[in-house]
């Protein structure tokens, strides 16, 4: 087994050329689809069938068909296929929704597994994976969608390539899934069709941009025929000719949960760092964390302490990779400490929140999704202090650019979803800025300085230090730093924390032996 990185296909060189593919969704096709279809055809993988057009389906069927394939796309709820077969996206991510204006005579969408499979060279499946009490990942979607497919394969004569992407526990591609298939078809795998699993690193909102550009595709695969193909599949997906890595399913799957795994302990690190920061005078965590990064060894990137890591992978690829372990009789502590280590950082958060209010004062909240650039608020730090603090009793005004309808299904009734930043700044006296977001980054001290009583940010990401640090009417508090801290007492620790390491090393005495 070994990868290449196809250069047969149209690829966009320069940042430009990328951004007007994805971003506007299909610059690339309307320039290039003649040839785009010419070579699809010459490979005789034209159309792909994907199962679960959600967050990250219904993204995988805009890209695809920007880069000339035909998609037939499976869903269970008739609201997906609705919007999907109307030329509008399911989900809400940066670019899509052009992506299936542009494309929409190449995106169908269908309930019947056995239409879209006899129609397709290969089934992409993207079913949901809920986390278990456990950590692990529920099987019950794919294998139902394995058994679907299988049903559809007895009624195939092609080859055919079916290729799992939910994330699952680490070998329940070749066992489970595989059985489910081979079961429900009553052909084997191999033999009469390929079998792959081929996780994929996104971030959400920034979705298309990482499908077509990403930094390196794993391929696990069942055999080389089904490698084969699906390695001819990414070359011409691809925009920028990535390295594409063959290994075994179970590979694949471990190399999914562990990339995912691993950034949590970065994240973790990197609030460790700021934490320590918060207790000692003068210190600055991006400071310290950005030096760390510049060691090659380490790289700066997932190195920027703020809020807890959340959203809908990290939290549950950790857990699930802390349940294989300890199903594997592996010592599961370092990712169990990551996890903990994570979960109380929103109480040390609101432990700095809750002395800058006065009792029934209203809370500004600045970001509601658990990142920027999404609308999903699953697991979202900034949510979880807002509804802490709505708990305990504080008025809630609160602006995010993209996740305030979903925010509000969960947010008590009485928090007040403000248009705009400023108008969060005018309705309060305390105001989080939770989520890194652009538009954050971009108020300026007029903004705070405007509103005729004096206001409190707690700057969780120092989006607005340069900003606010030295303004007179705005009390400016830097998670990360020692802001806000007494920091005579800290100065006294840190003497008495150094007067401890004066035992030890080098003696007189044992100078005296030396000489
Ligand atoms: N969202 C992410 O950032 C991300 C990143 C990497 C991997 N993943 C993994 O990808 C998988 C999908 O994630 P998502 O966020 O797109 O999920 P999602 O919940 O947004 O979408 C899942 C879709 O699958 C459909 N579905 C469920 N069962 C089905 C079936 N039997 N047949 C056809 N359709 C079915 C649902 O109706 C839904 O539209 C999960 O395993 C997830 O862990 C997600």
């Amino acid at each position: 087994m070994s990868g290449f990185c196809c250069s047969r296909y149209p690829t966009c060189s320069s940042a430009e050329a990328l951004t007007s593919c994805t971003q506007s969704g299909g610059r690339w096709n309307a320039d290039n689809s003649q040839a785009a279809q010419a070579q699809l055809e010459e490979m005789n993988l034209t159309t792909i069938s994907i199962a679960g057009l959600g967050k990250l389906g219904a993204c995988m069927a805009g890209a695809a068909a920007s880069r000339g394939f035909r998609v037939i796309g499976i869903d269970l709820s008739p609201a997906v296929l609705e919007c999907a077969n109307a030329g509008v996206a399911p989900v809400t991510e940066p670019g899509l929704s052009d992506l299936y204006r542009l494309h929409a005579d190449q995106i169908s969408a269908t309930a019947d597994y056995e239409s879209a499979v006899r129609q397709s060279d290969i089934t992409f499946v993207y079913v949901n994976t809920p986390s278990l009490p456990s950590g692990a990942f529920s099987s019950r979607n794919v294998i139902a969608a394995a058994k679907s497919i299988g049903r559809a394969l007895a009624q195939k004569d092609d080859y055919h390539l079916v290729v799992l992407v939910s994330t699952v526990i680490p070998g329940t591609t070749q066992t489970i899934f595989k059985d489910a298939l081979e079961r429900s078809s009553g052909k084997q795998c191999s033999r009469d069709f390929g079998l792959c699993f081929n996780p994929e690193f996104i971030a959400l909102g920034t979705t298309i941009h990482n499908m077509l550009s990403p930094d390196f595709v794993v391929l696990g695969e069942s055999d080389e025929r089904a490698g084969d193909l699906l390695d001819e599949f990414y070359g011409a997906f691809c925009l920028n000719g990535p390295p594409i890595v063959r290994v075994s399913l179970a590979e694949a799957e471990l190399v999914k949960v562990g990339i995912n795994s691993y950034l949590t302990l970065k994240i973790s690190f990197a609030n460790l760092i700021a934490e320590m920061c918060e207790a000692i005078p003068g210190a600055r965590t991006d400071r310290v964390t950005r030096t760390i990064g510049l060691d090659s060894r380490i790289g700066g990137k997932f190195l920027t302490g703020g809020l807890p890591y959340g959203g809908p992978c990290f939290p549950r690829d950790n857990g699930a990779l802390a349940f294989l372990a300890r199903s594997l009789d592996v010592d599961d502590a370092i990712l169990n400490a990551t996890d903990d280590f994570n979960r109380q950082i929103i109480d040390r958060t609101l432990a700095r929140i809750r002395p800058l209010l006065a009792p029934g004062s209203a809370v500004g909240i600045l970001g509601l999704a658990y990142k920027p650039g999404t609308d999903v608020i699953t697991e979202s730090p900034a949510l979880d202090l807002a509804m802490a603090l709505s708990r305990e009793g504080y008025p809630i005004v609160a602006h995010d650019p993209l996740a305030m309808k979903n925010a509000a299904r969960v947010l008590p009734q009485g928090t007040v979803f403000a248009l705009s930043p400023r108008a969060v700044i005018e309705k309060t006296d305390v105001v989080v800025i939770a989520n890194p977001c652009d538009e954050f980054r971009s108020l300026v001290r007029e903004d705070f300085e405007d509103k005729t009583s004096p206001v409190t940010v707690l700057d969780c990401w120092r989006l607005l230090e340069q900003e606010l640090a030295d303004s007179e009417q705005v009390r400016y508090i830097a998670l990360g730093t020692a802001d806000g801290f007494d920091v005579q007492s800290m100065a006294r620790k840190l003497t008495s924390i150094a007067n401890e390491t004066l035992q030890g090393g080098t003696t007189d005495a044992h100078l005296d032996r030396v000489a």
